[in-house]
């Protein structure tokens, strides 16, 4: 299959790999479908919020109600998954990861850069997505699972671009730009403590 040109983007980012994910062979498939599954529940309720919260922006909101449906069958997909197999889905586990990338967010300060954070927090869980199921679609010992996540991975690179594009329409692309740096900085520190603790899912 051709990558598309998100997902060639994305790609191109090379975030660095999430330690959580490194040691596949000893995660059981329920525990990855547990955590993929509120993944997509959350990736659903945060647009949710998102549109909400700045129901003033056309654009947004035009663009994320679709999304908001498309993750929520992502979701769907993965119970359907579990349920295929007689597996649970289990309860939620802590996301120190998008706690620690919320806590990264400006609080106060203009509106404006509000809104950019809340972007930039989006895309940037939309790319560290991509990059888990890349992994998944390389690693997972089975063919069909394989294949289940590389789907995944083009959706969630498509979602990537938007999150940016969004920022991009509502503020100016060098601030952007500058601000999607200091994220990438950011989240790489992030990866170095969870690695630090040795933070997996098992
Ligand atoms: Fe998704
Ligand atoms: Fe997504």
């Amino acid at each position: 299959m051709e990558l598309s040109e998100h997902t060639k983007s994305i790609l191109g980012l090379e975030l660095p790999t999430d330690p959580r994910w490194v040691d596949l062979a000893n995660i059981s498939l329920e525990a990855i479908l547990t955590d993929h599954a509120y993944c997509e529940q959350k990736a659903a309720t945060t647009c949710i919020t998102l549109i909400q919260r700045y129901s003033d922006r056309e654009k947004l909101v035009t663009e994320l109600a679709p999304i908001v449906t498309e993750e929520w069958g992502h979701f769907r997909l993965v119970l359907n998954e579990l349920k295929k197999r007689k597996l649970k889905l289990g309860k939620q586990r802590k996301d120190e990861y998008v706690n620690k990338l919320i806590g990264f967010q400006k609080k106060g300060g203009h509106p404006e850069e509000r809104l950019l954070d809340h972007l930039l927090t989006m895309a940037l869980i939309e790319a560290r997505s991509c990059e888990r199921f890349k992994r998944l679609s390389e690693g997972l010992p089975d063919a069909y699972m394989r294949n289940f996540y590389r789907r995944f991975m083009e959706s969630e690179a498509g979602h990537y671009t938007l999150f940016i594009d969004l920022a991009e329409t509502y503020l100016d692309k060098e601030k952007v730009r500058k601000r999607w740096k200091e994220w990438l900085a950011y989240e790489t520190e992030i990866m170095k403590e969870i690695e630090v603790r040795g933070d997996r899912i098992h």
